[in-house]
């Protein structure tokens, strides 16, 4: 069986590293392994838009600002397909044919729309759209066949739902769908990579963010600024690892060369947080030391994305052509879909030369 990468972004804003880290990241590496036969990315247009119905311009606006982010992180469009969703009409065909295989109260009962629902104060005028998401989700990843789905944490629920669309589906009309997996990320720092304040997710409406586009004195800012341990008041108290932003993107991020480079005194993490925890420690050199691992980060991919900036024209012909692909394979699985479900009309010879109709035989 070939092995299959779906995966995408709701275009709602500027990538950060929360979605660097729980996706991102591990799509690159996974993108260039050579273990998968396809990996399509996508651009969630029209799944941004079943919750920003009225503010269709800054959906449009941020689909160039995950193109961006993409392909500065290193998402290679001559290895990987990206697309823009509603550009693959396909798509809702099949959700709509999904929509019969699920129940309203199983939709209810979807962790991520329930909590998605109560973070946008939706109760009592959930748009249609919106509460059935996970549904055109499923319609995104079988679609292009995918075995795969890499994601943070918090899609999990979707893949799940996903996979019974799939087993209905197959139970119903014969094997037709592939189920996915999901691929979490390894590193469990890098499952939910919380708000520099230490909430606990970045979110643009919360301020706590960093933007893989953000600037080298932006990015140091934001780190200076964290949340630590309340009670680490002076130098010489002892200090909470557990729940201190810095140190958990410290897990997220750093690696032994970063000491041997920035903080040779200590060998690894572990020996950081034991003199942080022991006390003596002060929040600003652990932060510098932060600061410095990520702008190593993320320099390249700043760079990278001036070099794209400089030609728009050709970030959308890579999305056009990219979309064009993704029409002709989400196609292709729908011409199966038609037949699995016999409703492939005028392809169905038998049913073109049938003759014998046996009205009032029955006595
Ligand atoms: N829900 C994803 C997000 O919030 C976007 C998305 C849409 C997606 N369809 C998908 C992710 C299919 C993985 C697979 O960013």
């Amino acid at each position: 069986m070939n092995k299959i990468i779906l995966t995408g972004d709701r275009p709602t804003g500027r990538l950060h590293l929360g979605h660097y880290v729980g996706s991102l990241k591990r799509r690159v590496e996974l993108q260039n392994s050579g273990d998968y036969d396809k990996i399509y990315i996508m651009i969630a247009d029209a799944q941004a838009l079943t919750d920003n119905a009225d503010n269709p311009e800054k959906v449009r606006q941020n689909i160039i600002e995950v193109a961006l982010d993409y392909l500065s992180c290193g998402i290679d469009p001559t290895k990987s397909v990206i697309f823009i969703q509603s550009q693959v009409p396909q798509l809702c065909e099949l959700s709509f044919y999904y929509m019969n295989l699920v129940s309203v109260s199983r939709l209810q009962r979807n962790p991520t729309v329930k909590s998605e629902i109560q973070m946008r104060k939706f109760e009592g005028s959930i748009p249609v759209g919106f509460f059935t998401y996970p549904i055109s989700q499923a319609a995104d990843i079988t679609a292009f066949n995918a075995t795969t789905v890499p994601a943070g944490e918090d899609q999990e629920p979707m893949l799940e739902q996903a996979r019974e669309i799939v087993r209905r589906f197959n139970n119903a009309y014969g094997n037709t769908l592939i189920e996915p997996e999901i691929l979490l990320p390894e590193n469990s720092a890098c499952l939910r990579l919380p708000g520099t304040d230490g909430k606990a997710k970045m979110s643009k409406s919360l301020g706590n963010c960093i933007y893989l586009s953000d600037s080298e004195e932006d990015v140091r800012k934001r780190v200076m600024a964290m949340y630590t341990d309340p009670e680490h008041l002076r130098l010489e108290d002892p200090g909470k690892v557990e729940g201190n932003t810095v140190f958990t993107y410290l897990e997220a991020f750093c690696r032994s060369e970063h000491f041997i480079a920035y903080l040779p005194e200590y060998a690894n993490l572990d020996e950081l947080k034991g003199h942080y925890r022991r006390g003596g420690l002060g929040d600003v050199k652990v932060k510098k030391f932060l600061n410095a691992v990520l702008q190593e980060e993320l320099t390249p991919i700043r760079a990278c994305r001036k070099e794209f900036e400089k030609n728009i024209p050709d970030v959308y012909r890579i999305l056009k052509e990219g979309s064009e692909i993704a029409r002709e394979v989400a196609a292709s699985t729908l011409s199966n879909v038609r037949k699995a479900m016999h409703i492939d009309y005028f392809e169905d010879n038998d049913l073109i030369q049938s003759q014998s109709f046996n009205y009032g035989k029955a006595r």
